[in-house]
């Protein structure tokens, strides 16, 4: 039996957390000094208008796997923003990589305190600037419903911000402290000092940009937790895996409200017996079409967070033990990779051909590879939608070197099925491929306040059922 410490939850305490932090008196004092800085970032830059609000959060009473979430109304500048790790397994090990069979460290080891510094700043970067991009959609809820599960990912995203801080505050010293800092200072989209990758600097200016957001980019960041929660740091492993459980929730926001738009554009087509996208507009739900140039668009830019396919950063992480592949503890092979090859897709003279690349340096390539059949197995779901209804329209995921600016398809012109096109030929043809600023206004158009408990606003279909075994029709916001 693995002997595991450290469980309960202290809410006693100004900073809720289970690592003890009342025994360790100068990093409270410094993360207490941290935390009005945080609240200033949240009123500032968080969903606006809504410091007033009563919504009905989920927020974590203990890491296990059953009972973590308390549910109930919280206005949300009070939401028990905590540090909260899983449970200390006293036996485990480093699993992969170099020191594979050396017990999991549980300080940062010198010569990996660079390289984990960076994993853990561009990790913790990610989830103020979803909150920061997510910030006026509150103004344009389609429903109560999903207002609170807007702001259900907002406020955990800001206690994603929290584990990551916590990591760099306890391990990482005075550079810790300012990296800390320098979190609540970029800002998603500001051209001064902008968040660290791209699609964090992106608009989400409308709901089906928030679904697409939060299926393609919030899964992006499942993986990249996945793969942080087999780090032979152990701090790091313990506080991604409890980030995972609460990852789980934005996934679902992000597929079901997908799945509701569909099926709601789907109704309506069958309806009237419509196809012609302008036809369906006209009846003021989202047509099929735009929806696959926004899967494209998210898709596309969400696989520029993997980094480039072929990595030698990756596979220092590999061999460091820092950052592993997906589910490495359940693949049954030697976790060192020396000697392994993956297959990857690259240009040479103008044609996208197979290469075989010694594994290490392709597990970019690899994690998102995993990633892509998980998207795949959500997109075969939605697919039921328009089958259900009769509809012969499916949606389909574009080849991986479209629409890219980075790793071996930057600066390459591919079309949705995977022909390499010259630059006239893209520009004449993407603007079918991608979301139009016309197709933003057309959106944006639809997207009307809707506050009234149980209904729906007209471009999205309600959901199969409520939070929490709640009825739909439940207050989950209230504006008193
Ligand atoms: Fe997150
Ligand atoms: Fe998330």
């Amino acid at each position: 039996m693995a002997e595991i410490t450290q469980q309960a939850i202290d809410y006693s305490q100004l900073i809720p957390n289970n690592v003890d932090l009342s025994n360790d008196r100068t990093l409270q004092r410094a993360l207490e000094r941290w935390q009005p800085a945080f609240l200033n970032w949240w009123n500032e830059t968080g969903p606006a208008d809504s410091a007033n609000l009563q919504v009905y959060l989920r927020t974590a009473i203990s890491v296990d796997r059953d009972g973590w979430a308390n549910f109930g109304y919280v206005r949300m500048p009070e939401y028990r923003w905590g540090i909260f790790l899983t449970p200390r397994d006293e036996n485990r090990k480093v699993n992969f990589g170099d020191h594979q069979g050396q017990p999991a460290w549980q300080e940062v080891p010198g010569e990996y305190r660079s390289a984990l510094r960076r994993i853990i700043v561009t990790q913790g970067d990610t989830e103020p600037a979803s909150v920061e991009q997510q910030k006026l959609l509150g103004a344009t809820c389609p429903s109560l419903y999903d207002l609170r599960n807007l702001f259900q990912v907002n406020v955990e995203e800001g206690r994603h911000l929290w584990a990551m801080v916590y990591l760099l505050h306890r391990y990482f010293g005075r550079d810790g402290r300012e990296e800390a800092e320098a979190l609540l200072e970029r800002r998603s989209g500001d051209p001064n000092n902008p968040r660290i990758l791209t699609a964090f600097n992106e608009k989400t200016s409308h709901w089906l940009a928030f679904y697409m957001f939060t299926f393609f980019t919030d899964r992006d960041g499942k993986f990249q937790l996945a793969a942080l929660a087999e780090s032979g740091f152990d701090p790091l492993a313990r506080t991604t895996k409890f980030m995972l459980t609460e990852e789980a929730h934005h996934m679902f926001v992000g597929e079901s409200g997908v799945a509701r738009t569909l099926e709601r554009t789907c109704q309506v087509m069958r309806q009237h017996d419509l196809t012609d996208p302008a036809e369906v507009r006209a009846q003021g739900v989202i047509d099929l079409e735009t929806m696959q140039r926004f899967v494209n668009f998210h898709y596309s830019v969400t696989l520029d967070l993997f980094g480039s396919e072929v990595s030698s950063n990756a596979a220092t992480y590999y061999t460091g033990g820092l950052k592993g592949r997906y589910e490495e503890t359940k693949l049954g092979d030697d976790h060192s990779l020396g000697s392994s090859s993956y297959t990857v897709q690259e240009m040479a003279q103008g044609q996208i051909v197979n290469r075989s690349l010694p594994a290490l340096t392709a597990l970019n390539a690899r994690l998102r590879d995993d990633y892509t059949r998980e998207i795949q197995a959500g997109l075969d779901r939605w697919n039921r939608i328009p089958e259900k209804y009769g509809i012969p329209f499916r949606i389909t995921l574009p080849h991986v070197g479209f629409h890219r600016k980075i790793g071996e398809f930057a600066d390459q012109f591919v079309s949705p099925d995977g022909r390499v096109l010259s630059k006239g030929e893209w520009e004449r043809q993407s603007p079918r491929w991608l979301p139009s600023e016309e197709d933003h206004q057309f959106v944006g158009s639809l997207m009307g306040r809707v506050i009234e408990p149980g209904k729906f606003a007209n471009w999205i279909a309600p959901p199969a059922r409520g939070i929490n075994n709640l009825p739909i029709e439940f207050e989950y916001v209230r504006f008193d």
